[in-house]
């Protein structure tokens, strides 16, 4: 008994993050109707150059929204050729005091790099301590955002910021903490949500008529 529940954490350990590749790639055949994990393989005769390739990292993202950041994402869904590999990239653009708000990538670590300005990131980790992970980077610096927990970056200067990071899934997933929790479709019942928060429920009601900036392109 013991060694199957030993069995069964190493196994969901080895599976939190994406699998590993069985051939040199598999580049997604976003055409096919099959459903996998993933997605299926591209007949590999078929597969060129332009099956691994995106351009445009060098262009800015429009940061003229509420949270005043914008992630450019590079993904399987922009290179198929990621299909299987376990890894992709974002470009993300800061306004001047402009924020990547709390989210979590439900399927990837996060190593980001600061090109150009300051950010203020950091992390919180699991229950019961929740200690938060804080740093202060200039561009040249590099920190890492453990899978699965809550992080967030912050521009505190009068001039705009520019962070690239590696991630590593194809397809990391975002979940934005507020936008998720006080904008899901449909609505939390406002209840659940006052207790959850220990806040009267018209705090909750304003939360949920606020409309929740998707930063995330
Ligand atoms: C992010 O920038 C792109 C490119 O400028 C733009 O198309 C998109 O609407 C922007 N997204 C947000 C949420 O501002």
């Amino acid at each position: 008994m013991l060694m199957v529940v030993l069995f069964g954490m190493v196994s969901s350990a080895v599976f939190a993050s994406d699998p590993g590749p069985l051939q040199d790639f598999c580049v997604a055949d976003k055409a096919s109707q099959v459903l996998v994990n993933g997605f299926v393989c591209k007949n590999p005769m078929k597969v060129d150059a332009d099956d691994f390739f995106f351009s445009g990292v060098n262009k800015p993202g429009n940061t003229n929204n509420k949270v005043g950041s914008n992630v450019t994402t590079v993904n399987v869904n922009q290179i198929g050729g990621l299909n299987t590999l376990g890894i992709s990239l974002v470009r993300i653009d800061y306004a001047p005091y402009g924020q990547n708000p709390p989210h979590t990538h439900p399927r990837a670590t996060e190593i980001l790099t600061v090109i150009e300005g300051t950010l203020h990131v950091g992390f919180v980790t699991s229950n019961p301590e929740n200690r938060l992970i804080f740093k202060v980077l200039n561009a040249g610096d590099v920190f890492v955002f453990p899978v699965g927990l809550i992080h967030f970056q912050f521009n505190p200067r009068h001039e705009n910021a520019v962070a690239i990071a590696a991630l590593s899934s194809q397809n990391p997933g975002v979940i934005t903490i507020a936008n998720a929790v006080f904008g899901s479709n449909p609505k939390i019942d406002g209840g659940i949500l006052a207790k959850a928060f220990q806040v009267d429920k018209k705090v909750i009601d304003y939360l949920q008529s606020q409309f929740w900036e998707d930063n995330n392109n």
